[in-house]
């Protein structure tokens, strides 16, 4: 090693010896002719003095360093003066007095520089992502992910589980996006799809006697990017054999636990709570609820049925749903401007018609512009059924069930938030668990899997896949994290008429399921044991565990909105002989065919 310690390492029992230290210049100041400057590296900061009694030579040699230069200096270790002990740093007892420095690489003025107080944009951070990766809170990070997947490996490894590789190149996997595709260079025309998970291949191990199969596995997904989804990701997989749900519950419990004790400190109380979709459903209006604090969705339709207010009434006599909120203690909060753009927020992002909303006034009077349009009894009711005391904003939507439900939810969401109803350090797991096997897809009128298609209905509805399919409840459960869909698995179906009725019923043909999934077809034929597992994203775990609020700074080397490298350029032009080894022509954009003009 080119150097005797790191710069987080030493300490006042180190004094008076002579030491090497390498690293990055964080900073450095000139006092009446002595430099000081804080070296760092990933480990931590040490201040390293270059005093006129060290000689001249030194301290021209030293005067020119400026940030982000690399240099390793031998000096000796000294106990700091009296009144200049640092207690922010662990190395802050001591500085090393420096007898040489050589410059191993210059560099010029940096975009940012990673002590700066303000973060600097985005974009900046990832296209230059070194020099972002550099600042203590990205260090902190990176490392908890290491920890953390350290952690998981161990916890299975324990549990004598297998860690199995399955290949990236590969058939389509569904998981509701669109595939990454590669071409092909020997097969013409033909290609492979990168994995949206391990699904097949883990459900294959289970076929194949592996019954317990652990990988922490890469997945690609082609859709719309979120906060909390990148298109390139990292799963923790599960598979088990011969288990039911409680099975894999349970064995996730565990590992929460161990994770929580670790990483937090704290002692979660097990088994996890849990809760069915349709009841997150009707007090969240989401299937990943944030439970760390309450405000939960109250249910007024049988009242709006009776008012005058033409809005509550007609949405309720139609077939739709009234459904509010009680933001306690929050009516001087919220002005009529803030209401307004309260409004604006659920009718933009949620297709909601409107927000109405009441303060409650001394005797629990509503007040509202609206309130005209209730008689003294209706309101009473109102302000009763929603549990109403002076000072509470009460909000309403009238709609469709699934509108009430997003709007709301949207709204409870940033009203939590703005009104800071829970403890942002604090973490809250939970289980959503009987969700519907299929969900209605408005545009084609078709039924699509909730899950994945080769998730197992429970015992008990089975018949329903033949008369009421809408009905039927999976063995699912989803582990829910402070509001986030950290994980989700199924019961998998283990046989062959099932799953090809499973297929039907979501619109594949018998000719097409063979062509698609003839191997696992197969393969259920060949001895196939009952198996389930999970899938816990990896990334959205060290958000969580890092308190971070978004997935790419969770990452070393994330994407943009836009699925872009800013650092690399990826995605990227090939060349001309590439193409042509494929057999692929670009369409540039005047190529494109119109569309609805014809060919
Ligand atoms: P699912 O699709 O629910 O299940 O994915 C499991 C978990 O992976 C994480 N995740 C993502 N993280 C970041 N970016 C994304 N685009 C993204 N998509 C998913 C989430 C999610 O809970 N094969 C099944 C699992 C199974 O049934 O065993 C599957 O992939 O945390
Ligand atoms: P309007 O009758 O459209 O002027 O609406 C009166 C009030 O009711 C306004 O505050 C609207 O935001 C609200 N409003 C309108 N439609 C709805 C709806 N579907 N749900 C809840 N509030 C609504």
């Amino acid at each position: 090693m080119l150097r005797t310690h790191t710069c987080g390492q030493l300490r006042g029992t180190d004094r008076g010896r002579e030491v090497t230290v390498c690293g990055w210049v964080d900073s450095y100041r000139d006092h009446g002719g002595t430099l000081f400057v804080d070296l760092r590296d990933r480990y931590g900061k040490t201040q390293l003095v270059f005093a006129p009694e060290a000689g001249q030579d030194l301290l021209q040699q030293a005067r020119p360093l400026r940030s982000e230069d690399v240099i390793t200096v031998t000096g000796v270790v000294a106990l700091r003066p009296e009144g200049t002990v640092n207690p922010k740093l662990e190395t802050g007892e001591i500085e090393v007095r420096a007898r040489r420095l050589e410059v191993l690489n210059k560099c010029p003025s940096p975009p940012f520089t990673p002590g700066q107080a303000d973060l600097p944009g985005e974009d900046l951070r990832l296209k230059y992502r070194y020099l972002d990766l550099r600042r203590a809170a990205m260090q902190r990070t990176l490392m908890l992910r290491s920890e953390l997947v350290f952690a998981i490996r161990q916890h299975f490894a324990e549990l004598d589980f297998i860690d199995v590789e399955t290949p990236i190149l590969g058939r389509s996997t569904p998981e509701g996006a669109r595939d990454y595709l590669v071409p092909s260079r020997v097969h013409r025309g033909a290609f492979y799809a990168l994995p949206q998970s391990p699904q097949l291949y883990k459900q294959i191990l289970m076929m194949a006697g592996y019954d317990r199969y652990v990988q922490i596995a890469r997945c690609f997904r082609d859709e719309d990017l979120r906060a909390d989804r990148q298109p390139e990701f990292t799963q923790l997989d599960v598979e088990m054999s011969f288990v039911d749900a409680e099975d894999i519950i349970q064995l996730i419990d565990g590992l929460m636990a161990r994770l929580a004790k670790k990483f937090q400190g704290v002692d979660l109380p097990l088994p996890l709570p849990r809760m069915t979709y349709d009841e997150a459903m009707r007090r969240f209006g989401h299937d990943a609820p944030d439970l760390r604090f309450g405000m939960e969705l109250i249910d007024c339709t049988d009242l709006a049925k009776e008012v005058d207010f033409r809005v509550f009434r007609e949405a309720a006599q139609q077939g739709g749903f009234v459904r509010g909120m009680n933001a306690k203690a929050a009516a001087s909060r919220y002005s009529r401007k803030l209401i307004d753009e309260l409004t604006d927020f659920v009718t933009h992002d949620f297709g909601a018609k409107g927000l109405a909303w009441f303060k409650v006034e001394e005797g629990c009077q509503l007040a509202s512009p609206i309130a005209k349009n209730f008689s003294e009894s209706q309101l009473k009711n109102l302000a009763l059924r929603m549990d109403a005391e002076p000072g509470d904003l009460l909000l309403f939507v009238a709609d469709k069930w699934e509108v009430t439900c997003k709007a709301l939810y949207g709204l409870r969401k940033r009203l939590g938030a703005e009104l800071e109803l829970y403890d942002p350090q604090a973490m809250h797991f939970s289980w959503i668990v009987e969700f519907p096997m299929f969900d209605r897809d408005a545009e084609s009128q078709r039924w699509v899997a909730m899950h994945h298609p080769f998730t197992a209905p429970r015992e008990k509805d089975f018949p329903l896949l033949q008369t009421d399919p809408g009905a039927a409840r999976a063995q699912a459960y989803d582990l829910v994290i402070n509001g986030y869909e950290a994980g989700g698995g199924t019961i998998r179906i283990h046989n062959q008429a099932v799953q090809q009725q499973v297929f039907g019923l979501l619109g594949l043909d018998e000719a097409t399921a063979r062509e698609r999934f003839g191997f696992l077809l197969d393969a259920l034929s060949f001895g196939a044991p009952p198996h389930g597992g999970i899938a816990l994203g990896i990334d959205r775990l060290v958000m969580l565990f890092g308190g971070l609020d978004n997935i790419r700074d969770a990452m070393a080397f994330p994407k943009t909105q836009r699925a872009a490298d800013l650092m690399t350029e990826a995605p990227g032009s090939v060349d001309e002989t590439q193409l042509r080894d494929l057999g692929i022509r670009v369409l540039r954009e005047q190529d494109r065919p119109i569309q609805g003009r014809s060919p």
